[in-house]
């Protein structure tokens, strides 16, 4: 398998920084244009559409859809309609967006959409370009109303939209324009004090709302998507986790054939979810690679071992890489060459177990939706989308291996509920996120095995406390951090000069903005006086109280 792009190869083997980013871009491409290629949309259920406009709640109109069980995809306004009628769409959603339908280069959907003969729902800026693309009229308002409003129901309206929803309603709105006048056969059927169109329906499925019904702060919203799906569009609640796995694991089935597939397991949720998958639908056939690199948490290495080889029964190679990998991380304190070394060293340890097992065809990864809609978008202008790290996990070295990726429609709150029903037990269905690069970036400075020692009974404390006060699901990660500082203590009856470890505990929703949790303080108290404890060398324990911005979730 080395040897079957040597160019690529040789260029890893030079160890040049550059070499290795344009490999790993060159990778990441050829995958995603392989996955591009993968015909894995669900067929024979449901599909509603959401038309992304750039707006910030795309995403969330989409998991509020799959909540209520029918399966949604969000597309950019860009995407041709072949591509879009191939799912064969039973309504189509528009989001709202930054743009005014007024201006020239105002994003719209393929003129097909108004052809295919079902629902639309328009939110907000989608609302206005129903109106301006059939005829009616669009004005920038000369107050922007943002927050809460209040919706009436106007008196006479039984439109299946708007059933079993109370006359007056609060209800979020977000907008700078505003529909002055409705479309010729359209009529309003909701108002608020500030719009007096705030939803507006033709009779014949096309609807526009200037309010988010996909937030929180409006909180008769699911209902009212509910009465679109199922009243309007006539979706039925096909979409569960029992009933993807039946199709993804057939699906797998026929796609693979006899052939064989490599997954490289790291213990996270989505490659283990994947793996587990995979695994359902072609047995021995797949073989999982687990690189130990010694930056693990501890027993994990021990655990993954026991559930996926002992419990699920899979063909797991376990390779003990500690030694190669903190050889290579000797001396090395920058962050990013860190992560680099790491990378590296880990492309080479799966291409060369990998290349112990002769014929592959597929490869399993554990991409899931956020990761798709997110390279969908990124060259969305209207929508500013930030992609901040790259696992480099996992990524081979021979790119004529086809990839399989079973989690490429789910959200993670989907990839888990489809975890548990595989069986996987709570600990990796539920484990908080954990990066590529390990401790390693938990320790600043150089790693060392005496500074992992220290950090990783220091951190199993700090999981152990979390879990025991069961706030583990409600953080998105809590960890310690061995800090470059050392400070003066009194242990007993002697002054120590200790290393000082700091507490990262946080909330987030997807990482890119995170708040400081607020742990209660005897739960703060037990982790600090067990940590000085009972971790080797550790004197001092500081609470990390950033939030994101300013600060970054991990230290390096
Ligand atoms: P930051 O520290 O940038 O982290 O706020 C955001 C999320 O990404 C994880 N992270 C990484 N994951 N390789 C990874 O696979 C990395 O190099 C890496 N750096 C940060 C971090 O744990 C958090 O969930």
């Amino acid at each position: 398998m080395t040897n079957e792009h040597p160019e690529v190869s040789h260029r890893i083997a030079t160890g040049d920084d550059r070499e290795i980013a344009a490999y790993l871009e060159i990778a990441q491409h050829a995958a995603a244009q392989a996955s591009d290629a993968q015909d894995d949309s669900p067929q024979g259920r449901d599909v509603v559409i959401v038309i992304d406009f750039g707006s910030q709640y795309s995403r969330l109109i989409a998991r509020r859809i799959r909540e209520l069980n029918v399966y949604c995809e969000v597309l950019p306004a860009t995407t041709p309609w072949e591509e879009i009628d191939r799912l064969r769409p039973r309504g189509f959603i528009f989001s709202g967006g930054p743009a005014s339908v007024y201006e020239p280069g105002a994003p719209t959907p393929p003129a097909e959409v108004y052809e295919a003969g079902v629902p639309i729902l328009g939110i907000c800026y989608g609302m206005q370009l129903i109106a301006h693309q059939l005829g009616g009229s669009v004005q920038h308002s000369t107050r922007r109303e943002y927050g809460h409003s209040v919706l009436h129901l106007a008196a006479t309206i039984t439109d299946p939209l708007l059933q079993n929803l109370p006359r007056t309603m609060p209800v979020w709105m977000s907008h700078g324009d505003h529909v002055t006048t409705p479309p010729a056969d359209f009529h309003t059927l909701a108002y608020t004090d500030n719009s007096p169109i705030a939803v507006m329906a033709n009779g014949a499925g096309y609807y526009g709302l200037q309010f988010h019904p996909e937030v929180v702060h409006t909180p008769n919203g699911k209902q009212l998507l509910e009465n679109f799906l199922f009243h309007v569009c006539g979706c039925a609640p096909t979409w569960t986790p029992a009933n993807f796995i039946e199709e993804t694991v057939a699906r797998i089935r026929e796609r693979v054939g006899d052939g064989h597939a490599i997954c490289a397991l790291s213990g996270g949720v989505d490659s283990s979810v994947a793996a587990a998958l995979v695994h359902r639908a072609i047995g021995d056939r797949l073989t999982c690679i687990f690189v130990n690199n010694g930056l693990l948490r501890k027993d994990e290495p021990e655990r993954l071992r026991e559930t996926f080889g002992h419990n699920l029964e899979m063909r797991l190679i376990y390779c003990d890489s500690e030694d190669r990998f903190l050889r290579r991380l000797e001396g090395v304190i920058d962050p990013e060459e860190k992560r680099k070394t790491i990378g590296e060293e880990f492309i080479w340890v799966f291409e060369e177990e990998a290349g112990k097992l002769g014929h592959v065809d597929f490869l399993v990864q554990g991409t899931t939706y956020p990761d798709v809609i997110e390279s969908l978008t990124a060259d969305n202008a209207a929508s500013a989308v930030i992609k901040t790290h790259h696992n480099v996990g996992g990524l081979p070295e021979n790119m004529r291996l086809e990839l399989i990726e079973p989690l490429r429609h789910l959200f993670k709150d989907e990839v888990r509920a489809v975890g548990t029903e595989l069986g996987l037990p709570d600990e990796i269905v539920w484990r908080q996120p954990f990066p590529g690069p390990g401790l390693a970036i938990r320790i600043l400075g150089e790693v060392t095995r005496e500074r992992l020692h220290t950090l990783r009974e220091a951190d199993a404390i700090v999981t152990e406390e979390i879990r025991a006060a069961r706030m583990t699901r409600e953080l998105w990660q809590s960890f310690a951090v061995l800090t470059a500082s050392r400070t003066v203590g009194v242990q007993g009856d002697f002054r120590t000069y200790g290393n000082v470890i700091a507490i990262r505990a946080v909330t987030s929703e997807d990482a890119m903005t995170a708040d400081w949790a607020r742990l209660p303080y005897d739960l703060l108290a037990g982790i600090s006086s067990r940590i000085a404890n009972e971790a080797p060398n550790v004197n001092r324990v500081v609470y990390d109280i950033t939030s994101k911005p300013p600060g970054t979730i991990e230290w390096e």
